[in-house]
């Protein structure tokens, strides 16, 4: 992927953290989208990357607003170039039972998790069917593949990944563009730490591997499917779960 483009989503956060590093390592010229008003972070962030051996650019961007992803690429584009490569993985949780769970609450898990595919990708999708090169990695969850109690917004948004990813790899198909998803099971991130000790340590137990993932365990993942040697995998879904879930 050396000197390709790459646009990660949510690209400061726990598992965006560790794909940039991965794509960087692997050669690929990185931008990692932050939410605007984490820009004091995404500068810290930056500062850390660039002393940690990777320089990445910064760029903001509201997945959930469309004309904020219109910005957003066409400040990735003028700094760095067409996208080739993108990782839809900016997300959000908003756990409850169904019985108590807000119209808010269900709206902003599927802006944010699912409506954000398509506002992002709409912005790059023709320009790589025309240049006949593209991949997009879609980042989707176990829950999204089993369902979860307390995550009726979550399991749909993640599951509607699945439709988008696979639809999109008949479109990108014969013009070299491929798109598939990864189902990451439960990774120690900031995300994970939010649920209750007590309750996160019931779904622990239930991991055959016995642990929390590693973001670096899907950073790597990634850039196996966004590399030009990936060509033939298409509309396909890696599932990293550590046993969890077997599909
Ligand atoms: N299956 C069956 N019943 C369950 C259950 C489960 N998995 N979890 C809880 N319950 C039951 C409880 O036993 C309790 O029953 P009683 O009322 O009879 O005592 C009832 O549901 C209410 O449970 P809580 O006391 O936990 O209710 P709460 O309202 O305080 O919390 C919850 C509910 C928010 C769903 C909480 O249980 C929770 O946070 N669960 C974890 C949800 C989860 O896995 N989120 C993943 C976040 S990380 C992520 O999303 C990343 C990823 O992709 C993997
Ligand atoms: P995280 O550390 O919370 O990172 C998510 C990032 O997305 C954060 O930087 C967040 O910014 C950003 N974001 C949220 N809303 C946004 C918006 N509207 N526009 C732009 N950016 C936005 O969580 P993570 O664990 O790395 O999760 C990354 C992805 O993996 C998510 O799609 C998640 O659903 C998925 N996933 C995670 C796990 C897991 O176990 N951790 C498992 C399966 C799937 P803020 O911090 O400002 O909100």
């Amino acid at each position: 992927m050396q000197n390709r483009v790459a646009l990660v989503t949510g690209g400061i956060g726990g598992i965006g953290t560790a794909i940039c590093i991965e794509l960087a390592k692997g050669g690929a010229k990185v931008a990692a989208n932050y939410y605007p008003s984490d820009s004091e972070l995404a500068k810290e962030w930056q500062a850390k990357m660039k002393a940690d051996g990777f320089d990445v650019m910064v760029v903001p961007g509201d997945v959930t607003n469309i004309e904020s992803c219109q910005a957003m690429i066409a400040q990735v584009e003028q700094e760095l170039g067409s996208v080739d490569i993108l990782i839809n993985n900016a997300g959000i949780t908003r756990d409850g039972t169904f019985k108590k769970m807000s119209a808010e609450q269900w709206n902003a898990v599927i802006d944010t998790n699912l409506n954000s595919v398509y506002n992002v990708t709409a912005q790059v999708w023709n320009g790589m069917l025309d240049r006949g090169y593209g991949r997009i990695v879609n980042i989707s969850s176990v829950n999204g593949q089993k369902g979860q109690f307390g995550q009726a917004n979550y399991s749909a948004a993640k599951a509607g990944i699945y439709g988008i990813t696979k639809a999109l790899a008949q479109e990108g198909a014969a013009k070299g563009v491929t798109v598939n998803s990864i189902s990451p099971g439960y990774i120690g991130t900031e995300m994970v730490m939010a649920i209750p000790e007590n309750v996160r340590e019931k779904i622990v137990a239930q991991i055959p591997v016995g642990r929390l993932g590693q973001p670096s365990e899907i950073g790597r993942a990634v850039v196996f499917l966004a590399g030009e040697e990936a060509g033939f995998i298409t509309g396909s879904n890696l599932a990293i779960n550590g046993g969890q879930h077997m599909f």
